[in-house]
């Protein structure tokens, strides 16, 4: 990939993202000062992650706050793919989600698409699927979810739920509209194809546990977003309210140009990572440093590609201080050796608790599961 073009699907990112162009190319909103005002109405406060714009898109919020706002309540809607381990990136929409529950008092569909996963790797077995679906459960409810207003949905397990409705979707969606929205190709195989309808699914499901019409409001990486479009095309005819959305950005890898993969454990910090691990992957982190300390401090350094730079603001740094960091990075007062070493302080104590609270877990599964 050359120069600043990228592509975002679900299943790869790859580039320099500009997230403008990609709300233009995907057709949704960027979340307005007026929207979060309505949403700090309710809330009381704002969660870091919209006042730092990493949730900073939408389709229909502002629908779903009218209706919570006239008494109806909505659900909330998200998952994960279990192709392998829980890393930093991946909790981030997760606590956000674990706030909105909070805040709105609303019930929480989570679904495992380990069928979505086993189709598409050529490499994994059901059986290692299953391993991280298994896995993978425990970090979601280390999370904190409401175990009384959270199910978690297993494709594979809880296929009778979503069946059904699934049906009524994949009849009304053609194969060129999937071949156009997710690039499916004649060599993909059928099971891919067949898959978006499973996806959609859980969209509707709580209309149908409510017995009334209940819109979801999905919120998840913008990668995800075809999904929802073919999905709202769909919605109305078959009786359904058309699935809300608010979308966050990526989180960069630790890895050159910000890099993440799991299948490259050095570019990620995972959940189950040791102290030192998350020493060393710090340490030996890319970021938006000069070459020299010289350099460094006579240019400036550029904190925008540097992952460390956005653990810390994500994660860590209150407003005030991610703007103080970004200020001195910028005019070469900080170096990249202090950043990082700020990183491995608060992230250490993080990764120790939240392996705690996954430990804690293991006891409470039974309660998150469809029955
Ligand atoms: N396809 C998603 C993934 O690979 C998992 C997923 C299923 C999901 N349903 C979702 C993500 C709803 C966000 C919202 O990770």
């Amino acid at each position: 990939m050359s120069g600043n073009e990228f592509t975002v699907t679900p299943w790869s990112v790859e580039g320099d993202i500009d997230y403008d162009k990609l709300v233009q190319k995907f057709g949704t909103e960027k979340i307005s000062p007026e929207l979060l005002d309505r949403i700090k109405k309710i809330t009381g406060e704002l969660h870091p992650m919209l006042k730092l714009e990493y949730f900073f898109s939408h389709r229909d919020m502002d629908k779903i706050l009218s209706e919570y706002e006239k008494g109806n309540k909505f659900y909330l809607y998200t998952g994960r793919g279990p192709s392998g381990s829980v890393h930093m990136g991946h909790l981030l929409p997760w606590v956000f989600t674990k706030y909105l529950q909070e805040k709105f008092g609303v019930n929480l569909i989570f679904q495992i698409t380990d069928d979505e996963k086993f189709l598409y790797s050529d490499e994994k077995s059901f059986d290692d699927v299953s391993r991280y679906t298994n896995e993978n459960i425990l970090d979601i409810i280390a999370v904190g979810f409401d175990p009384k207003k959270t199910k978690i949905l297993i494709d594979s397990k809880d296929i009778k739920q979503i069946y059904p409705i699934s049906l009524e979707i994949a009849k009304r969606i053609t194969y060129s509209t999937v071949k156009a929205v997710f690039g499916f190709q004649n060599s993909t195989n059928i099971g891919m194809i067949g898959f978006p309808p499973i996806q959609a699914a859980p969209c509707f499901l709580p209309s149908i546990i409510e017995g009334k019409p209940t819109p979801v409001l999905i919120p998840a990486a913008i990668d995800q977003d075809p999904y929802w479009r073919v999905t709202r095309d769909i919605a109305e005819k078959i009786g359904y309210p058309k699935p809300a959305q608010i979308h966050s950005k990526f989180l960069p890898g630790l890895g050159i140009r910000g890099k993440m993969s799991s299948s490259i454990p050095e570019t990620a910090i995972f959940t189950t990572d040791d102290e030192e691990m998350v020493d060393k992957k710090i340490s030996n982190s890319f970021t938006g440093g000069q070459p020299t300390v010289e350099m460094q401090r006579k240019l400036g350094a550029n904190f925008n590609i540097c992952p460390v730079f956005w653990y810390l603001r994500y994660f860590f740094d209150s407003e005030k201080d991610s703007n103080e960091r970004a200020r001195k990075c910028k005019s070469g007062e900080l170096l990249c050796g202090e950043c990082k070493a700020d990183l491995q302080n608060a992230a250490k104590p993080f990764i120790v608790d939240f392996k705690k609270k996954r430990e804690k877990a293991k006891d409470k599964v039974d309660k998150f599961l469809f029955k």
